[in-house]
């Protein structure tokens, strides 16, 4: 058998789903991400959400603001659908140079999303609009009914969303984000090019006994929440498998240490600090590492349609530990994911 590679250089990669936050919780972070991705499609879910071209450019130019010297990073902004977004906005985004994309969260499926749609037949002119103008949503796919349950709300959301979204926009681009179920893989992998899906690092490295492993683990909880093992394998030989419509979306999601550790904790990962690490570590872990390269840097830039970034980083097989917390608020550390644990791969340059 062939040693495995000890280096690894590939194209820089770009992260497809982030969470940047704003203040000074996301200069605490942005250096993570800008130190690994050449680019970042970055979610909009602030309070208030960034419903609007001017907002997502105001935003886009407080990211740049904080950005350390010397570091070249380009945030992709997106807009926050709502059922009051008018389809004129879409014009404004498309003729834009910087917002890419719209994110749908069905109202109350997670982490600030109370500004969320409630029923998508009232976006429907937003929605012509964008599928005319070639502009993707991106929807977290869980559906929000209570009756049912957590751990099927992937599968549901696809059968009730998902499958008459496609039936009545047949042209519009979408990404299901953030993919933690068989049915969202098979879902993406059964549709015409129009349709491409992002997987993180936390649901290829971890299954849901994660989130109980002797004790309650809230470091580990996220939506959509871990799901069994067979789905892990299910995402796992999708993201090393090279079908071009996989691709990398960290949804590192930071929150401060003690809105995580509390009766009624936040839902999200922190995993910018090793964004682009964890992913080897997970491909490595099949035997794919050679996968790597195209999943986190070439085929969502190619969905995107933009460019590949032309210069690389070189990632060396070597065991490190992941701190137990770092820098968020002035009063507030946050904890990272794998927090004392070692991780195998580590990023040379930068
Ligand atoms: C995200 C967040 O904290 O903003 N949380 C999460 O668990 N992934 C929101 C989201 O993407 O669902
Ligand atoms: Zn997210």
């Amino acid at each position: 058998m062939q040693n495995p590679p000890s280096q690894l250089k590939i194209i820089r990669p770009d992260d497809w789903h982030l969470h940047l936050r704003d203040g000074p919780a996301m200069a605490s972070v942005l250096a993570d991400t800008a130190g690994r991705f050449g680019r970042a499609i970055v979610m909009p879910n602030l309070k208030p959400p960034v419903t609007t071209v001017l907002q997502a450019e105001a935003y886009r130019q407080r990211i740049l603001a904080v950005l350390p010297s010397g570091m070249r990073f380009e945030p992709l902004m997106t807009l926050y659908l709502t059922e009051a977004m008018p389809a004129s906005e879409i014009d404004a985004a498309s003729a834009s140079e910087f917002v890419h994309a719209v994110k749908f969260y069905p109202a109350g499926a997670t982490t600030n999303s109370a500004a969320g749609v409630s029923n998508l037949k009232n976006c429907s002119a937003t929605l012509e609009r964008m599928e005319k103008l070639g502009l993707p949503l991106l929807v977290h796919g869980e559906v929000t009914d209570q009756s049912v349950d957590i751990f099927d709300r992937e599968a549901v959301f696809i059968d009730t969303v998902l499958i008459p979204l496609r039936r009545d926009f047949p042209g519009l681009k979408l990404v299901l984000e953030h993919i933690t179920t068989r049915q969202g893989i098979d879902f993406v992998a059964s549709q015409d090019a129009a349709v491409g899906g992002t997987l993180t690092a936390h649901h290829l490295l971890l299954n849901r006994n994660a989130l109980f492993a002797g004790g309650v683990r809230p470091h580990n909880f996220c939506l959509p929440v871990l799901k069994r093992e067979s789905h892990r394998k299910h995402l796992l030989a999708a993201a090393t498998s090279g079908n071009p419509k996989f691709f990398l979306g960290t949804d590192s999601a930071p929150h401060a240490k003690s809105t995580k550790e509390a009766a009624c904790g936040c839902a999200g990962c922190y995993t910018a600090h090793a964004g682009i690490e964890l992913y080897a570590q997970a491909f490595d872990s099949v035997g794919a590492i050679e996968k790597l390269e195209g999943f986190a840097s070439f085929y969502g830039a190619d969905f995107y349609g933009l460019p590949r970034n032309t210069d690389q980083i070189t990632l060396e097989r070597a065991t490190w530990q992941i701190p137990a917390t770092a820098h968020y608020l002035p009063d507030d550390p946050l904890v990272p994911f794998m927090a004392g644990e070692l991780i195998t791969w580590r990023l040379l340059n930068r």
